[in-house]
């Protein structure tokens, strides 16, 4: 693991910090999940868990208490079982937690409703994100019952929750170096695997046998899965955003749009590129993909300290715009254009989202009702396109069904930003000579 250990218990401390007195936090694993009788889904952590513990198992609970004489830093998780481990694979057990994870005191999870109401009675405060598993949250309050039962007997239930998510979202939106290791690391194995399907892409192929090659370039550095299903859309399906059926052939003289980013310990990375099914853009495709060129080029520009959040996006849309004007796609002028929103048609996204361990990943985009400043350690993704829709009966049709988006990933930096992405060619004359040379 890349992240060393030390720094999960200092962001567990980090959060304590900033807790009241007389309070708890209440963190749970995420749950297996089943897939069809004694099949489940591949697990996945849940990213707040993981990102206080390090920890990989489900079925644990990890527990906050700040000035707990016996240690602040708790957690729940599966006893060790020869037996069982024979079937399913090691164990930590709260003895290995407290040894290899750096927790302070670990209990068996099946002792939770035993031991947690005790630690809550007298709190005044629970730090908790309510609303994310019910079945969670069920317990919590069965927990808080038990207290209540005992009112009379002078037990003290708690009188607040305060929403955990608030702290901790804030804390994984500015990421360290260890983090941006990992994610450099999964922006190369994403760039070089785009690399390969547009070298082997050709006329005739499926979609999904450019998805098998993007996959396999994942999982051959070690990374586990996507970080998110794989968007591989030639022609007209380009079109549509979340097209992820992947099922089509690819046509001689059709673009091919590729969104598609691994996951590698827990961080994602999220690129997608548009290159020619035959390794040669047609002028129309040419015209168009130039202009979402630009955009993204001046939204990278934008992305510096002291910039707000939605500075690169209104610079990509502004170059978006004009070049959509020069090619009589838009009538009026940029002002009337911007005042209207007419664009709308053609770019109906924002221009990123902040990147992390999860892709769409957490941390506000306002503060105080203002954009937020963009800070060094903030990753996010800068992504125009432009989607001439097949039906788009106001445009020549010779413009018709081009869908082109262009995303990288991006860390602001002390002077300004550094693209993670960039190991994947993205002007017409790179692209074509990549897939030439194929
Ligand atoms: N692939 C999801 C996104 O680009 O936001
Ligand atoms: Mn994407
Ligand atoms: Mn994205």
């Amino acid at each position: 693991m890349t992240i060393p250990v030390r720094e999960f218990a200092h962001r567990r401390q980090a959060l304590i910090e900033q807790m009241a007195s007389e309070s708890i936090a209440i963190l749970p694993a995420a749950p297996e999940r089943t897939r069809n009788r004694d099949v489940h889904y591949p697990f996945r952590q849940d990213s707040d868990f993981q990102y206080l513990t390090g920890f990989e198992e489900a079925d644990a609970v990890l527990v906050l208490i700040p000035g707990r004489e016996h240690g602040e830093s708790v957690l729940f998780c599966r006893e060790r079982d020869p037996e069982k481990e024979r079937w399913d694979g090691f164990l930590v057990g709260p003895e290995g937690a407290v040894e290899r994870y750096g927790f302070d005191d670990a209990f068996p999870i099946d002792d939770i409703d035993e031991i947690l109401p005790g630690m809550i009675e007298g709190k005044s405060r629970v730090y908790y994100s309510m609303g994310l598993d019910a079945q969670f949250d069920a317990h919590v309050m069965e927990w808080i019952n038990v207290i209540r039962s005992k009112v009379r007997s002078g037990a003290q239930p708690p009188g607040e929750f305060i929403a955990l998510e608030h702290f901790l979202h804030d804390m994984r939106l500015y990421k360290s170096a260890a983090e941006i290791k990992v994610m450099e690391q999964a922006a190369r194995i994403s760039a070089e695997a785009h690399c390969r399907a547009m070298q082997i892409c050709r006329p005739g192929m499926f979609e999904y046998q450019l998805e098998a090659e993007l996959v396999h370039g994942f999982m051959r550095h070690g990374s586990r899965a996507p970080a998110y299903p794989s968007i591989v859309g030639g022609g007209d399906n380009a079109c549509i955003l979340h097209y992820i059926d992947n099922n089509q052939p690819l046509k001689d003289g059709d673009l091919v749009l590729i969104d598609a980013g691994c996951e590698l310990e827990n961080y994602a990375s999220d690129i997608t590129r548009t290159f020619p099914v035959n390794g040669k853009f047609s002028p129309e495709q040419k015209a168009i993909y130039e202009i979402v060129l630009a955009s993204q080029a001046a939204a990278i520009d934008a992305v510096r300290p002291g910039n707000h959040w939605n500075q690169p996006h209104e610079a990509a849309v502004k170059v978006l715009c004009q070049g959509l004007i020069d090619l009589g796609i838009l009538k009026g002028t940029l002002d009337e254009v911007l005042e209207t929103e007419s664009y709308k048609s053609y770019y109906m996204h924002r221009t990123g989202h902040w990147l992390g361990m999860d892709v769409h990943d957490v941390g506000d985009y306002k503060v105080g009702g203002a954009w937020r400043v963009l800070e060094p350690g903030m990753v996010l993704t800068v992504e125009p396109g432009l989607y001439i829709s097949p039906n788009a009966e106001e445009v020549d049709p010779r413009w018709r069904g081009i869908g082109i988006r262009i995303e990288d990933d991006v860390t602001v930096t002390r002077d300004g930003c550094r693209v993670l992405t960039d190991g994947v060619p993205k002007t017409v004359e790179a692209i074509e000579a990549l897939m030439a040379g194929a």
